[in-house]
């Protein structure tokens, strides 16, 4: 076969794989369908790479197919050929073309590399948020505005995201697919700094990339986007009063046992994730996906029979984590459960 030939087969292949490949993956979750500047930038250099790859293999696959079609042993040929070897014009080329293809990269990479790794917390447009990763979840605290929140990270749409992040333990890295990443939080103390920006309103996926224990591959959290007015909404709905349970024994059990480590509004402890509007994340836990969330992948389960299952046995749906079982080893009855997942679904925002 011709090397034209192979090529003209190989063509249709690349061009229905790379068809494939960027239609293929979730807007929410794929790098290949970026929703921000940053997973846009990530992407070009990915292309970038990729193509060259292509045009270097097709051009070395030709030639070695036209080698081996051309210059076959024919047949009754003996003798074995002439030996050549140190071509000096051919040494330079195939040593100058690789040189110039890194080049190639190594300058889009670096002058991204920069661009992503830009320091945005003294921009007074952008907003700030310090994120500390947990065995086996995600703590958002945003300094400019008094708030903590955990699991979902709610940001305003076209703006910057200030990212400082840390750990409480051991290494995770931050990573949002379809918006930026991945980023380690260090255990040696230092923080990291990175941004990131949604262009469209939307719920994107976020999961932790780095093996840190049991429940690694359950330490998810949710970017989500949404207009700047619903975002200064929801900062004021976090910071309103919140309401108490009624049943003023069943206050009394969570404010002793519950808020020992949690906070709910300006009571409790931040040892454990906050807790504030709880009833309007997209999740329990980060894994039981609840049916009344906004961005909905999967169906899910209302979101009080999620509170229930979780407070009824944390270690089944995520092992290893830091909860004590509220049963065994804080003593709660099956019917102080349900009214603390009760009051907690209905611990709504509006934004
Ligand atoms: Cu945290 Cu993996």
């Amino acid at each position: 076969m011709k090397p034209w030939k192979a090529v003209k087969r190989l063509l249709p292949l690349f061009a229905g794989l790379s068809l494939l490949l960027s239609a293929c993956g979730r807007e929410d979750l794929s790098v290949l369908r970026p929703q921000g500047p940053v997973a846009e930038g990530q992407l070009g250099l990915i292309k970038l790479s990729i193509s060259i790859m292509i045009v270097v293999m097709l051009i070395v696959f030709g030639i070695a197919a036209y080698v081996l079609v051309k210059y076959r042993r024919k047949p009754g040929q003996t003798e074995v050929p002439k030996q050549v070897e140190g071509n000096f014009k051919l040494e330079i080329i195939w040593t100058a073309i690789p040189l110039v293809l890194v080049l190639i990269l190594a300058v889009a990479t670096v002058q991204k590399v920069f661009a992503i790794g830009e320091d945005y917390s003294k921009d007074k447009n952008a907003v700030k948020i310090k994120v500390t990763s947990h065995q086996f979840w995600w703590e958002f605290t945003y300094p400019d505005y008094g708030i903590t929140t955990a699991q979902d990270m709610v940001i305003p749409t076209g703006k910057k995201i200030a990212l400082e992040l840390k750990t409480a333990d051991v290494l995770h890295s931050f990573w949002v697919p379809s918006l930026a990443g991945k980023i380690d939080t260090n255990t040696d103390g230092t923080i990291n700094k990175a941004w990131l920006e949604a262009s469209r309103e939307g719920v994107f996926l976020g999961k932790c990339a780095e093996l840190c224990g049991k429940s690694h591959a359950f330490m998810e959290f949710r970017v989500k986007a949404v207009s700047e007015d619903s975002f200064n909404k929801w900062v004021d709905a976090m910071k309103a009063p919140v309401q108490t349970i009624a049943d003023p024994e069943v206050a009394e059990v969570f404010k002793t046992q519950c808020l020992s480590c949690h906070a709910v509004g300006d009571q409790g402890g931040p040892v454990g994730p906050n807790l504030t509007g709880i009833g309007s994340r997209e999740t329990v836990a980060s894994i039981l996906h609840n049916s009344e969330a906004s961005g909905k992948p999967v169906d899910g389960k209302p979101i009080k029979d999620n509170l229930v299952e979780w407070l009824t046995d944390p270690q089944k749906v995520k092992p290893g984590n830091k909860m004590p079982n509220p049963k065994e080893d804080l003593g709660l009855t099956d019917d102080q459960i349900d009214a603390i997942a009760d009051y907690l679904a209905n611990s709504k925002l509006s934004y």
